[in-house]
């Protein structure tokens, strides 16, 4: 970042403590210049001892902040705007909601200034450093999304995206976390039955599965070239994969696919 800020996080919760645990590990910001806001502070005591600033009091937090992370829940998130809307200055804050499913205008309605404001839609892998964040904004300045593509970097993987592909990308990116899971439980379950433990299976799978990832991530293949690599002639891999797919593995994850992104259609704005 060009210079460190001072960032408040809204909503000290399991999102909140990621975020505010990634910047701080990363050096982006030192925990005294973070304002972590929650209504139980005792949740807080080990954050305190860190030296972060911990406070229930969101006005205050805002007004020692110029990056204002919202972390609360959906149906928390009105209430806080209206808290702090008297406060919100468009030349001095910016405003990062990573709130499910909450559009940008509707951050908007709740605001008298016309703020700067990020929607980000993290995962949970952000516990680890390992999210696939994507986010986009609207009145901000190319070094503010600079800055807070830089502050997500710290939690994993970042991208800037059009609003309209956000429900896509929550399917793809925050859904997608337990579509990789239930594969790697899939394959543990076939490993137990080809004589495993189930402990063996399950690390054998989950490795397997963070190789074939790291192929792709480091060497910037498509994923046939790797597949190409592995498929001998008449051999075993072929015939297990060809089987995959004559029982329909592509085609059911598009579909999956396809079917969370009818539903977050049905149950968001
Ligand atoms: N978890 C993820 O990986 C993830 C990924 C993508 C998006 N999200 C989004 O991130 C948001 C937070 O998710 P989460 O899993 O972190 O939820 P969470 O653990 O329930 O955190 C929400 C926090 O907000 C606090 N809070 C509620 N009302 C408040 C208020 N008026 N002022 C200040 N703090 C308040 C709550 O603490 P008190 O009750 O003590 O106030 C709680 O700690 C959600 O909107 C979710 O859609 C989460």
């Amino acid at each position: 970042m060009a210079k460190k800020h001072d960032i408040a996080i809204i909503g000290a919760g399991n999102l909140g403590i990621a975020i505010a645990k990634g910047i701080t590990g990363a050096k982006l910001a030192k925990p005294k210049n973070m304002y972590l806001t929650r209504r139980h502070l005792e949740k807080l005591d080990g954050l305190k001892k860190q030296k972060f600033q911990i406070t229930s009091d969101n006005i205050e937090a805002v007004q020692h902040s110029e990056y204002i992370f919202l972390c609360v829940q959906p149906k928390q998130l009105a209430a806080v705007l209206d808290e702090i809307n008297p406060v919100l200055d468009p030349e001095k804050h910016v405003l990062i909601s990573t709130i499910t499913g909450v559009e940008i205008s509707t951050i908007e309605e709740h605001l008298e200034a016309q703020m700067p404001i990020i929607r980000a839609m993290p995962n949970t892998a952000t516990a680890i450093q390992e999210s696939m964040t994507c986010m986009c904004g609207k009145n901000v300045s190319e070094d503010q999304l600079k800055d807070v593509k830089t502050l997500f970097e710290a939690l994993g993987e970042a991208m800037i995206i059009d609003e309209n592909l956000m429900k896509a990308a929550t399917v793809l990116a925050a859904s997608g976390i337990a579509f990789f899971l239930r594969y790697i439980r899939a394959a543990t379950q076939g490993g137990i039955q080809l004589g495993f433990h189930a402990e063996e299976a399950q690390k054998i799978a989950m490795q397997t599965a963070r190789g074939a990832a790291s192929l792709l991530v480091e060497g910037e293949h498509h994923p046939e070239t790797e597949i190409d690599k592995v498929t001998t002639p008449q051999g075993c891999t072929i015939a297990g994969l060809n089987e995959m797919e004559h029982q329909g593995l592509s085609s059911a994850v598009i579909k999956g696919l396809m079917a969370s992104f009818e539903k977050i259609n049905t149950i968001t704005q």
